[in-house]
């Protein structure tokens, strides 16, 4: 099976930073564990509330990661313009609403599909690749390939939450070989835990998961190095791969 990369999003050690406003834990300083622990690359969503990532934050990850930085932002022409000027790795495009504890659906591709074509159009333009947060439904996949993202990245949510129902399990296996043969790459995340990953893993279709608050949360016990080998440890048991 195709190697399997785990990205680390590290917004919640900023989330802690900003308890207190100070200036620790740095979430920079946390990503360079992430990577000497094995992350494949870090991932930070810049909020337009700045309720954990602040500006100065994705500039300093953007300056200093060695690995590929992957920035989840809402479709404004605000947060475009950021990517444009600092042109990361890869831009996940994420629906935002203010009011939310954290990113509760994937994007709805099926409206405002001018706007979200544009800032695919934006985006590649800045030599930038491109993945949408998207739900494991169908039309949703089929519309994310008609607008021309490089990557889905599936919405692990309602198979996170539902660990007894087999129907998201089985709506992620069927999204991820549908993206794959509409020519995307496929990503997944959120909700992520070592007790919950095998079976995400597990799906050959998907190339990389995005795990953030249930890395942060295991590392405040045992450590950020720890807590990513762990996870890694149960990505590879998954895949069949050592
Ligand atoms: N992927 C996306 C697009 C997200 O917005 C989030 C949450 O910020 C994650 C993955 C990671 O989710 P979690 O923190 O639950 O692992």
């Amino acid at each position: 099976m195709a190697p399997l990369r785990l990205y680390i999003n590290v917004d919640h050690v900023a989330t802690l930073r900003q308890a207190r406003r100070t200036d620790e834990p740095d979430p920079t300083a946390a990503a360079r564990l992430c990577e000497d622990a094995g992350a494949d690359g870090i991932t930070a969503h810049l909020r337009e509330d700045r309720r954990h990532m602040q500006d100065a934050d994705i500039d300093a990850l953007r300056m200093s990661l060695r690995t590929p930085f992957n920035l989840e932002i809402a479709c404004t022409d605000e947060m475009l313009a950021i990517a444009e000027r600092l042109k990361p790795y890869q831009v996940t495009l994420v629906p935002e609403r203010r009011e939310e504890v954290t990113t509760e659906g994937g994007l709805d591709v099926t409206r405002a599909t001018d706007a979200i074509a544009d800032a695919i159009a934006r985006l590649k333009a800045a030599n930038i690749r491109t993945s949408l947060f998207v739900d494991a439904v169908p039309m949703i996949v089929e519309r994310s390939a008609w607008l021309g993202a490089h990557a889905i990245e599936l919405h692990t949510g309602a198979y996170a939450h539902h660990p007894h129902d087999d129907r998201p399990l089985a709506a992620l296996q069927a999204a991820s070989k549908q993206g794959r043969t509409l020519g995307m790459a496929v990503h997944a995340g959120h909700g992520l835990t070592v007790r919950n990953v095998a079976p995400v893993a597990a799906i050959a279709d998907i190339e990389e998961l995005n795990i953030g608050h249930s890395i942060v949360s295991r590392a405040v016990f045992v450590g950020l190095d720890r807590a990513i080998r762990e996870m890694r440890a149960a990505m590879n048991a998954a895949r069949g791969a050592r």
